[in-house]
C-alpha cells in the first residue's frame, strides 16, 4: 500500500457536508487496499473575510506548511488601492473574492491542467435537458482546459476609455495541456478535439500548430479542430460526438458550463486541477448556501473528486474505478439526494450522508 498526506479543504456552504462523505470513502479504499492516508484539515476562509464559494481537496505529498497554505487560501489579490477592503463582508464584494481565491490557488500551485468530465449515465438520462435522439449512443466526454494562461492571466489594464485584456499563449504553455489530452483520449476512445477561434484568433493558430505537433506522437488518436462558436452548437446539438476536448482558459470556461448542464445536476460534475506538484479535487458546483447544513446535499460531485484524485495524483486505478463504479451502484440502485428528483418525487430524496453510507457499503460489497 501507499501512504499520502491529504489537505482537505472543506470552504462554505454545503462543502463541510459534503467533504465529510468523501472523506469516510476514501477512508474505506484505504482500509479495503492497504493504503494509508492521512487528512488534515485547512480552513479555506478566514473571517472576516468573505467565505469562498468553493471547496477542494489538495493531495500531497508533501504538504506545505500550514501558514502558507492558508494565506495562499485567503484571497490573494484584494484590490491593492482599497486596503480596507479585506474586512469588508459587503456582497458585491464575493464575487470577486471567490474569483481571486480560484485563481491564485491555479497560480500558486500552477494548476495547467484542468478536467472537466460531462458525463450522462444512461439510466439518469431523463434528466438531460436533451431529447433522447439527441442523447444518441450516449454522453461522455471530458473537457482538458488550460488553467493559468490565456487572456485570464495576461494583462489587463484601463486607460481612460480604452480597456485591454490581454490573450497570450506559449508553446510550451499549450504543450501541457495538448499532451494530456492526448494521454486521455488514449485511454478512451481516441479522439482529441481542440477547440478555438483559429478563423480570427493567432493564439488560436498556435494551438493548431502545438496540437499537429503532439499529435505526430499519437497516431493511433484522431485530432481534430472545431471554432468555439460552433462547438457551444455541437455540445447542445450533438454531444455524442466529443471524447476528449482540448481548449484554452476562456473557451474552457464556456464550454464546460454548457457540457455541464448534460448529466443533469451540477452534483455530479466532478473536477481536477492537475498542477507541478499539488493537484486540487472540487465539484464543479458552487456552495449551495440555500440547503447548507440540511444534509440535503449531492455528495457524489465532491467524492468523484476524491476518485480523479486517487487517479491522477496517487496512480491508483483500480481504487479510482472501484470508487466510480460505486458511485454509480449508488445511483442506479435510485437512492437519488433532491437535485435528481423531479419536484413531486423530493419527499423520497435520500440524504447526503446516506448517499456517503451506500457509496462505502457499495465499496465493500
Ligand atoms: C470556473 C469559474 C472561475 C473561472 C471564476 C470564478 C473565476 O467560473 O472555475 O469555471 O472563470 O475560471
Ligand atoms: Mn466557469
Amino acid at each position: 500500500g501507499v501512504s499520502k498526506n491529504i489537505a482537505v479543504l472543506a470552504g462554505d456552504g454545503i462543502g463541510p457536508e459534503v467533504m465529510v462523505e468523501t472523506v469516510k470513502v476514501l477512508k474505506k479504499v484505504g482500509e479495503l487496499y492497504g493504503h494509508n492516508f492521512t487528512f488534515k484539515d485547512y480552513k479555506v476562509r478566514s473571517d472576516p473575510a468573505p467565505p469562498i464559494h468553493r471547496w477542494v481537496v489538495l493531495p500531497g505529498p508533501p504538504l506545505r506548511p500550514p501558514g502558507r497554505l492558508r494565506r495562499t487560501c485567503r484571497p490573494p489579490r484584494w484590490p491593492a488601492a482599497k486596503p480596507r477592503m479585506r474586512s469588508c463582508l459587503a456582497p458585491p464584494q464575493w464575487k470577486d473574492c471567490e474569483k481571486n481565491a480560484l485563481l491564485g490557488l491555479r497560480k500558486r500551485f500552477k494548476l495547467a491542467v484542468n478536467l472537466r468530465p460531462s458525463k450522462v449515465y444512461p439510466f439518469l438520462s431523463h434528466l438531460c435537458p436533451l431529447k433522447p435522439s439527441i442523447i444518441g449512443t450516449g454522453v461522455d466526454m471530458v473537457i482538458i482546459r488550460e488553467l493559468v494562461g490565456g487572456i485570464y492571466f495576461g494583462e489587463h489594464k484601463r486607460e481612460g476609455d480604452k480597456a485591454f485584456d490581454v490573450m497570450e499563449y506559449t508553446v510550451e504553455g499549450i504543450r501541457k495541456p495538448m499532451t494530456f489530452a492526448f494521454e486521455a483520449a488514449r485511454l478512451r476512445r481516441k479522439k482529441v478535439t481542440v477547440v478555438d477561434k483559429a478563423n480570427v484568433l493567432e493564439c488560436s493558430r498556435l494551438w493548431r500548430e502545438v496540437a499537429r505537433e503532439v499529435h505526430k506522437g499519437y497516431p493511433d488518436v484522431e485530432l481534430d479542430f472545431m471554432y468555439i462558436d460552433n462547438a457551444c452548437m455541437q455540445v447542445i446539438q450533438k454531444p455524442s460526438f466529443f471524447d476528449v476536448v482540448a481548449t484554452g482558459n476562456m473557451f474552457g470556461d464556456i464550454l464546460s458550463d454548457a457540457a455541464s448542464v448534460l448529466p443533469g445536476s451540477l452534483g455530479l460534475m466532478p473536477s481536477a486541477s492537475l498542477g507541478d506538484g499539488l493537484h486540487m479535487y472540487e465539484p464543479s458546483g458552487g456552495s449551495a448556501p440555500d440547503i447548507a447544513g440540511k444534509n440535503a446535499a449531492n455528495p457524489i460531485a465532491q467524492i468523484l473528486s476524491g476518485a480523479m484524485m486517487l487517479r491522477y495524483s496517487f496512480q491508483l486505478e483500480k481504487e479510482a474505478s472501484a470508487v466510480e463504479a460505486a458511485c454509480e451502484t449508488v445511483l442506479r440502485s435510485g437512492k437519488l439526494t433532491g437535485d435528481l428528483l423531479e419536484e413531486s418525487e423530493r419527499k423520497n430524496a435520500v440524504s447526503t450522508s446516506d448517499i456517503g453510507e451506500a457509496v462505502v457499503k457499495a465499496l465493500t460489497a
